[in-house]
């Protein structure tokens, strides 16, 4: 399923423009993967419940603690910390919208994702000042402006695979677009994304396990190129910060696969011998993925113009 923007009709309090359409995977396509089973991600991703790269502080740190720290850097980023409304865009289980609240200071979290799962765990875990809703971006229309807008993760399923080069540009700029509007002036957004290694030549080995994982795993989606992401800002925000980091998810995909093992025997009676496989090859070759740099972790910061 695609949602295309004239369908969807905005309340006339709406802020932001209704412009274009989405090009991202499908709803359908996102529920395969993350309505699997909450036990089975529970598993392995650790108490913050974050599928996305930590960030890491020195060989003797933890998971659980780097992925906080993860939260904090783009908190901090996007200076929400005490502000009244935080937008989180691909919220996942909600780990960043609890420090939002509880840490932060801010008033009232709103997470997006496509996930009926994932909005159910949000729903029974999280504080009264989260808000989840399973809704596409494109189809967000808040009666009132954010202070700041997170997404971390969710980028890499804004644009289908097999999109040209204009219309994976497009498709990032339709979001900027849609998030300029649920901000004010100087007001910021904070992305985390994998992006593509451009720099290094893929080997065979490398191109089978990543057509598995864009088959198998995360359909309908690809992996942005940084500069098409930045490509689609341009004159809507301005870019404060880059950062890349690709050892910092070989890690965090090696601590992942590490928990999936240790609990071998919970994870295939909750979901089968083939999907265990099937994410046991997608870790490990994960992890080699950005070893070799052949996949990159962005961690951007934006301001709106
Ligand atoms: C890899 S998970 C990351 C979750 C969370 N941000 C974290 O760090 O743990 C990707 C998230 O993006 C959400 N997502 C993907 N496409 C979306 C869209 N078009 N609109 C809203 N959410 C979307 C998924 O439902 C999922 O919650």
């Amino acid at each position: 399923m695609s949602v295309h923007a004239p369908e969807a009709s905005a309340p006339s309090t709406a802020v932001g423009a209704d412009t274009g359409r989405y090009d991202g995977a499908s709803m359908d396509a996102i529920q395969q993967h993350y309505d699997l089973s909450n036990d089975f991600y529970a598993l392995w991703l650790g108490s913050s419940m974050a599928y996305s790269c930590a960030l890491w502080d020195g060989p003797d740190d933890d998971l659980d603690t780097a992925q906080l720290r993860k939260f904090d850097y783009l908190i901090e980023g996007a200076r929400a910390t005490g502000a009244r409304r935080v937008l989180d865009v691909g919220c996942g289980w909600g780990g960043l919208m609890d420090r939002l609240v509880g840490t932060h200071r801010v008033g009232h979290a709103v997470g997006l994702t496509l996930s009926d799962q994932q909005a159910d765990w949000v729903r029974r875990h999280s504080p009264a000042a989260v808000e989840v809703h399973v809704q596409n971006w494109l189809d967000h229309t808040p009666d009132e402006p954010y202070d700041a807008i997170i997404s971390i993760g969710a980028f890499e399923h804004f644009a289908r695979d097999g999109l040209t080069r204009p219309a994976r540009i497009a498709a990032y700029r339709e979001f900027f677009a849609r998030a300029r509007g649920w901000l004010p002036a100087g007001a910021r957004i904070a992305v985390q994304t994998n992006v593509k290694g451009n720099n290094v030549r893929m080997d065979r080995q490398t191109v089978r396990d990543l057509l598995f994982i864009m088959q198998r795993v995360f359909t309908e989606s690809e992996i942005p190129d940084l500069a098409e992401v930045i490509q689609g800002s341009e004159r809507i925000f301005d870019v404060v910060s880059v950062r890349n980091d690709p050892d910092h998810y070989a890690r965090t995909c090696a601590e992942w696969l590490a928990g999936l093992r240790r609990h071998r025997d919970q994870a295939l009676a909750l979901v089968g011998e083939e999907q265990v496989a099937d994410y046991e090859r997608y870790l490990s070759s994960t992890v080699g993925h950005f070893e070799r740099r052949h996949l990159g972790l962005a961690r951007l910061v934006f301001e709106a113009i």
